[in-house]
C-alpha cells in the first residue's frame, strides 16, 4: 500500500503567538520562519495581517524570505481583512489566504448574532474574494467540532463551489473525542460534493488534552493536512504539537502516512521557540521535554542500560537529542550507579560498588539528584574511610 503524505501547517507564529505574554518581534519571527522552512514545514501561517501594523509587517517580511513553504495569512470573512492579507502576502512565492467564519450554533447565535443562511453567504463571499487575489484559499469553519455535521457539510460544499482549495475543520474549543472527530472527517468525505478536489485539514485545540489524538484520528479518516504548533503552544491549553504528530507517523509506519519534516531538528526547534517566547517547555512534554529521554527509577535504568528498547520507543537521535540520560536519585539501583561512575572515570568492582552504593543512598536521600561532581565526592569519602 502506498504511503500518503500529510502536509504540516505550522501556526506557531499565529495561533501559537496568541498565548498571553508570548509576543515575538518581527526579527524573532523571521528566525523562526526560516527554521520552519528548513525543517520541511509545508505551510507557515505567518500571522493575522489586519490585526496590527506589526503583524502586517511580519507577514510581509516572512513572505520575502521563505524559500519552499507556502506562506499563509489569516483573515475573518471580512472584505478588508482579505484585502490587507493579500497585500501582506504580495511577495510570497506561494501565498495562501486562510479565511472563515464560525459555524456552530454557539458562534452563530452568541458571537455573530445572525442566521445560518447569513453565515453561508459570508463564507461564499469571503472565499470568492480571497480567490480574486490568490489561487490557494483555505476556508475554516470555526468551532466545526461543535457544529452539526449536516450544516457543516453544507458550508463546506459552498466553500468548495466558491473556490476553496483546503477545508479546515477546527475543533476550536478542544471538545471532541478522537472517535467523534475522526467520524466528522469521514462524514464530510462521504457527504460533501467536490470534496475529492480539496484537502481536508485538522486544527485541534487541547482543552481536554486530546488535540494530537484528534488530529491523528482526522488523518486516519482522510484529512491530509494537520495544523499544529511547536511545543503545542496556543490559546488556552494550546494546539496540536507538531513534534508529536511527526513522531507518531514515524513510529507507526503501518498507518501509511508520513510528513516531510526532518525530525532531527525537532529538539533544536523546540528550544528556539521556547527561548524566543520566554515560555518554558514542561519537563514531561512528549518528544521535546527535558525528561522525555531521562530514566530515573532503578528498574527502568537497569533495563535501558541492558537494552534501550526496554523503555524507549524511539531513538533520541531521531529527534535531535544526543543520548538518553540515566538520572541518579534515591530510586536508582547499582546498575545505574556503576554506569554513571564509569562515565566519570571509575570502574568499580562488585565489592567496591556495594560500598559506594551504601554511601550513595545516604547522599541521595538528602539531595534530590546526584550529579557527576557528587559521584566523585562520594567515591572520595569512601576512599578516606578506607573502605575502597
Ligand atoms: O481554533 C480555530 O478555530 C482557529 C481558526 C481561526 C482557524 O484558530
Ligand atoms: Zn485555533
Amino acid at each position: 500500500m502506498n504511503r500518503e503524505k500529510v502536509q504540516i501547517f505550522d501556526t506557531t507564529l499565529r495561533d501559537g503567538e496568541q498565548v498571553p505574554g508570548c509576543k515575538l518581534d518581527t526579527k524573532q519571527k523571521l528566525v523562526i520562519a526560516n527554521r520552519l522552512d528548513e525543517m520541511g514545514v509545508d505551510i507557515i501561517e505567518a500571522g493575522f495581517p489586519v490585526s496590527s501594523p506589526g503583524d502586517f509587517l511580519s507577514v510581509t517580511e516572512i513572505s520575502k524570505i521563505v524559500k519552499n513553504a507556502t506562506v499563509c495569512g489569516l483573515t475573518r470573512a471580512v472584505k478588508n481583512d482579505i484585502d490587507v492579507a493579500a497585500a501582506a502576502l504580495k511577495y510570497a512565492k506561494k501565498p495562501r489566504i486562510h479565511t472563515g467564519i464560525g459555524t456552530s450554533n454557539s458562534h452563530i447565535i452568541h458571537k455573530l448574532n445572525t442566521t445560518r443562511e447569513d453565515v453561508i453567504a459570508r463564507a461564499k463571499f469571503a472565499v470568492s474574494h480571497a480567490k480574486s487575489y490568490v489561487e490557494d484559499v483555505e476556508f475554516y469553519a470555526e468551532d466545526a467540532g461543535r457544529t452539526d455535521n449536516d450544516f457543516l457539510a453544507r458550508v463546506c460544499e459552498e466553500a468548495i463551489k466558491s473556490g476553496a482549495t483546503v477545508l479546515n475543520i477546527p475543533d476550536t474549543t478542544g471538545y471532541c473525542l478522537p472517535e467523534e472527530y475522526g467520524a466528522k472527517i469521514k462524514y464530510l468525505r462521504e457527504n460533501v460534493k467536490g470534496i475529492e478536489n480539496v484537502i481536508l485539514s485538522c486544527h485541534c485545540h487541547n482543552d481536554l488534552g486530546m488535540a494530537t489524538a484528534n488530529s491523528i484520528a482526522g488523518a486516519v479518516n482522510g484529512a491530509r493536512q494537520i495544523e499544529c504548533t511547536i511545543n503545542g503552544i496556543g490559546e488556552r491549553a494550546g494546539n496540536t504539537a507538531l513534534e508529536e504528530v511527526v513522531m507518531i507517523f514515524k513510529q507507526h509506519p503501518y498507518l501509511n502516512l508520513y510528513t516531510d519534516i526532518d525530525s532531527k531538528q525537532l529538539n533544536e526547534m523546540s528550544r528556539l521557540v521556547s527561548e524566543s517566547m520566554g515560555m518554558i517547555v514542561q519537563p514531561n512534554k512528549a518528544i521535546v521535554g527535558a525528561n522525555a529521554f531521562a530514566h530515573s527509577s532503578g528498574i527502568h535504568q537497569d533495563g535501558v542500560i541492558k537494552n534501550r528498547s526496554t523503555y524507549e520507543i524511539m531513538d533520541p537521535l531521531d529527534v535531535g537529542v544526543n543520548e538518553s540520560s540515566i538520572v541518579l536519585t534515591a530510586r536508582s539501583g547499582r546498575a545505574a550507579l556503576a554506569y554513571r561512575a564509569k562515565k566519570v572515570g571509575y570502574e568499580l568492582s562488585k565489592v567496591q560498588l556495594d560500598i559506594v552504593y551504601t554511601e550513595f543512598l545516604r547522599f541521595a536521600d538528602i539531595k534530590k539528584e546526584v550529579l557527576d561532581g557528587d559521584i566523585h565526592q562520594i567515591i572520595e569519602v569512601c576512599k578516606i574511610q578506607s573502605e575502597l
